[in-house]
Parts: C-alpha cells; structure tokens; sequence
C-alpha cells in the first residue's frame, strides 16, 4: 500500500484527483467505482474544475457505485443517486447511460445483485475505485464482520453507521436501515483503489486498518493484500498511524526519484 500523506483535506482531494486524470488521460473509457459521502465531495469538485477549466474530459467513461440506501427512490435527496447527480454527473460531460448506481427499489434483490456484479463484469471490471471509509472500518457498506469474499448484496447498517449518517438526515428514524453495497471481493477485484480519509476522528480507524491485522471485523484491513492500493490521508488522519515518518520517507524518495526520471 502507498501511503500518501497530504496537509488537508483540500490537498488530498487534490492529490486524488490529479490520480483520476491521469488514469484518464491514458484510458478515456475508464471504468472507475465511485463512492458517496462527505469524503470525495472535493475530490468530485476538483473533478468538476478540470473539465471546465482543463477540458477533462468523462464522455466514454464507465462508473459504478459502491452502494445505495435500500429504500429511497433515485429522486429522493439523500439517495445516493441524487448525490452523484448533483454533485459530479450533472457537472460533467459523462453520459448517464455510462453510469451505474444500485437500485434502492430493486424488487428481486438477490437477482437485481447477480446482475450489477455481471454489469461490471461485461465493462471489463474496475479499473480504478475510490472508497472513503466508515468509523467502523467499513467500505462500501461491508460492516464489521462482512466476508472478505463477499459480492453485491443487502447489508444491514451498524448503529454506528446509522448514527454517523444520521447528520444527512431530518431525524436518525430516517436513516435507512438497508443499503445494497457491492461486497469486499467486488471492491477487492478492482485493478486499483484509492482509499481517502480526512479528520480526526478518521484516526483510530486509520491506524487499525493500515497497520493492524487483516480482520473481516475491519473489512478496509484487506485493503493491505490488494497489489495496487493508494492510500491519500490528511494529517488528521494519520494522527494515530505508527509508522507515518517512514510513510513521509518514502513518500520525498519517489519525488526525488521522478525528478531524475
Ligand atoms: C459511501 C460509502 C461509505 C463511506 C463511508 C465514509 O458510498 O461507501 O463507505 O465512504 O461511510 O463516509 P464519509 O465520507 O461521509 O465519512
């Protein structure tokens, strides 16, 4: 795992999407795994900054989305639907028929997530999946205890999880209770994941899932075995890590090491 460690969380959104426009410049038909939440609303802006300002351009790309509340409608405000349209697919040139987002109506659940995981499957997989990550340790929505193997299906939310999304909410009785998440298996077999992080209160989760042991009780651990992984962390949330002088090392040695190349 790379460990990039950035100032704030405008740096990291920064760094994160200078990655996306790399990969995207060298594939334009890029099938990127996009997450919701507060954590990649900068990275979506500074997306949003370069195809009007750089001509970035998202025509062929292909997305899928971790996850979606089971319940909410795709026009409900706080589905995630809703989200990814107002903040990133009605801003850019993206074809919507290219993106994909789980279905919080789906009638026939086990049948509607065989279908999502072959979806992704046709596109040739996912190239590059950003994930945040929950208190908890989750990605997507694999709460603690999620197999490490799991594919796409319904998840019931921790108590954890509902509070801490409960601020997106009039009341936490609104709080879905259900999510569809694609499972860690799906997330795992992504070519390449940016995992991001800001804040404080990210620390404790961060260290246990970077440096401790790989658990299905902290699903984002896995993410210590998956060959291609950039993990872009404020220093907030890298309070915790124990190894993060030689992480900042690491870190001046490849840009010293591009300079000469
Ligand atoms: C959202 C998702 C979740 C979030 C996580 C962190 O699509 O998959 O795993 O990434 O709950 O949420 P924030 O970024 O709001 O702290």
């Amino acid at each position: 795992m790379e460990v990039i460690i950035k100032k704030n969380y405008e740096a990291i959104s920064e760094e994160a999407a200078r990655v996306v426009k790399e990969r995207l410049l060298e594939k334009p038909d890029l099938v990127l795994g996009l997450a919701t939440g507060s954590t990649p609303l900068g990275l979506y802006k500074e997306l949003v900054r370069m195809h009007r300002e750089e001509g970035l351009s998202f025509k062929k790309v292909r997305t899928f989305n971790l996850d979606e509340y089971y319940g909410l409608s795709p026009d409900h405000p706080q589905s995630y639907h809703y989200f990814m349209n107002a903040n990133l697919f009605s801003q850019i040139d993206i074809d919507l028929a290219n993106t994909h987002i789980p279905d919080g109506l789906a009638k026939n659940v086990g049948k509607y997530c065989l279908e999502y995981e072959e979806k992704i499957e046709k596109c040739g997989g996912i190239d590059l999946q950003i994930l945040g990550i929950g208190r908890d340790g989750h990605i997507g929505f694999n709460e603690p205890g999620s197999s490490l193997a799991s594919r796409t299906r319904i998840k019931t939310l921790e108590e954890q999880t509902v509070k801490d999304n409960s601020r997106f909410f009039k009341s936490i009785d609104e709080v879905p209770r259900y999510a569809i998440t694609t499972g860690v298996g799906t997330v795992m077999d992504s070519k390449e994941i940016i995992l991001l992080a800001s804040g404080k209160n990210k620390a404790g989760i961060i260290a246990k899932a970077i440096e401790g042991p790989v658990t299905s009780q902290i699903t984002a651990s896995i993410l210590q075995v998956h060959p291609q992984v950039i993990a872009i962390l404020d220093e907030e949330a890298t309070s915790s890590l124990k190894r993060k002088d030689y992480y900042k090392f690491v870190e001046e040695g490849v840009k010293k090491f591009k300079k000469h190349v």
